[in-house]
């Protein structure tokens, strides 16, 4: 899509129109959004999400669960869910085919990277960023199987469309009695195998846990909300250089950087403000962060590299970033 042409929203992000509604599951809705105009929508990998303005402070990520191949329109798949904060409520009840809604991304924390053969193992709504990696991974003819676990066969999204799969998709409703053994198709998975993982926080802390012994980098898991933070690690004030500006801001520990580097003038994009959704992501030119986020793994966080300045600090005295 060119930015230039596009139809844009008052609050500069493009508009896309919803095409079709559809309930796929109970309690879950797909729905197909598209340029206006016709435009081509920027392109996206397995694992991306893009993050809807439902209205004014009202956002969500969803994860892109549709064709990647197909340049004209985004899919999603959302869940009910009358205890969050209203974004599913207004999906199933207010927005109708024909509404347009505000767009940004698509962005992706998520992503399906090469590997020999891939273990997906979703739960619930965690079934979507999976769905294009199941498409991948048979398009490069790669061995694949997937565990996908749900309260009732009747709420699982995409379940149905699992049979064609065979052997390769796992499918089990828990009000069954049936339950997955997923410590052992863990255990059991070769090593040149990548592990994703999507679904309620108590299935990730599980197969986080499971994969522990594991090579760094095996896993890969997106969650629904952020994780529990610890409390900083430093307990005095540091410094914040941007490179950019040559600015230097001293913080004190329980400061969010992001709010400081945005009071001194700096424009920073930001969403969820959780850790949980990339959109902050800052490159680290020096200095060692303290990684507050729910998104890298032991690997990344390691590198030092890239912080989320929404929760994360420094661990260090002075942290030189890109902005
Ligand atoms: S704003 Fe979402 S990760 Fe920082």
């Amino acid at each position: 899509m060119n930015p230039a042409t596009s139809s844009t929203s008052a609050g500069g992000r493009p508009a896309l129109r919803v095409t079709e509604k559809k309930s796929i599951a109970a309690g879950v809705c797909r729905l197909t959004l598209v340029d206006p105009r016709g435009e081509r929508l920027p392109d996206w990998e397995p694992g991306a999400h893009i993050e809807l303005t439902l209205r004014q402070g009202l956002t969500r990520q969803y994860s892109l669960c549709g064709d990647r191949w197909d340049p004209m329109a985004y899919q999603i798949a959302v869940l009910r869910e009358p205890s969050s904060r209203g974004a599913s409520e207004y999906i199933h009840d207010e927005l109708s085919v024909g509404d347009s809604v505000e767009v940004g991304g698509p962005r992706n924390n998520f992503r399906m990277v090469p590997a020999e053969g891939y273990l997906l193992i979703a739960g619930g709504i965690g079934i979507t960023p999976l769905i294009p990696m199941i498409a991948q991974a048979e398009m490069m003819n790669l061995p694949w199987t997937l565990l996908y676990s749900g309260r009732q066969l009747e709420t699982m999204a995409f379940a149905d469309q699992m049979s064609e799969y065979g052997a390769h998709a796992v499918v089990r409703a828990t009000d069954t009695g049936d339950r997955l053994d997923l410590a052992a198709s863990i255990e059991a998975a070769p090593r040149g195998t990548k592990i994703y993982c999507c679904g309620p926080e108590a299935m990730v802390d599980a197969v986080e846990s499971y994969c522990a012994r594991l090579p760094a980098g095996m896993l890969r898991r997106e969650r629904f909300a952020a994780k529990e933070r610890q409390a900083p690690v430093r307990s005095l004030p540091y410094e914040v250089e941007l490179a950019q500006t040559g600015k230097r801001l001293v913080l004190q520990p329980g400061e969010s950087v992001l709010d400081a580097v945005v009071a001194a003038g700096v424009p920073l994009l930001a969403s969820c403000r959780e850790g949980l959704c990339g959109t902050c992501e800052t490159p680290v030119l020096a200095g060692v962060p303290d990684h507050r986020d729910s998104i890298l793994d032991a690997r990344e966080r390691e590198r030092n590299d890239t912080f989320f300045p929404c929760v994360s600090r420094a661990a260090s005295d002075r942290l030189v970033i890109d902005a």
